[in-house]
């Protein structure tokens, strides 16, 4: 198994255009166009209170997590993915639970996601981390696709 290391990106070093590029590729392939950042990638990065980490793999990306914080109170995972190759050897794991933290020094009370139902990996995965169903929003995604809405609350003492 290859090693890897989670990284947080940085926009100012000499590599990030290639992770981006990599990051689009993998998107392109995993995602339906709809659902797909592909395209607006660039922006929602440079949205302020908004991360991206990846793990890096000898230099290639194996996967990715987004994560935003609108307010004090509330965090959001915007998007999660593992390459092929790599699934199923723990990056969507520390991927999420490398975010979860990051949203915890932000000190929000909540982090919340949009998963649709029929992805039983990532569902699982949320669930694995402590994060409950709120509620099915229907045709979230598209006309015939829904979402679970999900979250995990921080206790607040
Ligand atoms: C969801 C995803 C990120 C998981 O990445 P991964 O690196 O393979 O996951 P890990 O190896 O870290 O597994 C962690 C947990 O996820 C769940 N899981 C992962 N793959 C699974 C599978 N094929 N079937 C069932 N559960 C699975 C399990 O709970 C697993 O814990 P366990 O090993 O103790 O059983 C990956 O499958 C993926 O990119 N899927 C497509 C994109 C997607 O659905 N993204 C989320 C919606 S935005």
């Amino acid at each position: 198994m290859a090693n890897w290391v989670i990284v947080e990106l940085n926009r100012n070093s000499t590599n990030c255009t290639k992770i981006i590029e990599d990051i689009v590729r993998i998107e392109k392939n995993i995602f339906p166009k709809h659902e797909s950042l592909a395209r607006s990638f660039d922006d929602e990065l440079r949205k302020k209170n908004s991360g991206l980490l990846y793990s890096d793999v000898n230099g290639e990306v194996g996967g990715y997590v987004m994560y935003s914080w609108p307010s004090s109170l509330c965090a959001t995972i915007t998007k999660l993915a593992v390459k092929e190759d790599f699934r199923r050897q723990g990056h969507g794991e520390a991927l999420l639970k490398a975010a979860i933290q990051k949203c915890r020094t932000r000190n929000v009370q909540r982090i919340s996601l949009h998963v649709d139902p029929t992805r039983i990996p990532a569902l699982n995965l949320y669930k694995k981390l402590g994060f409950q169903v709120d509620n099915l929003i229907e045709g979230y995604y598209s006309s015939d696709r829904n979402a679970y809405r999900m979250y995990l609350d921080f206790d607040t003492d």
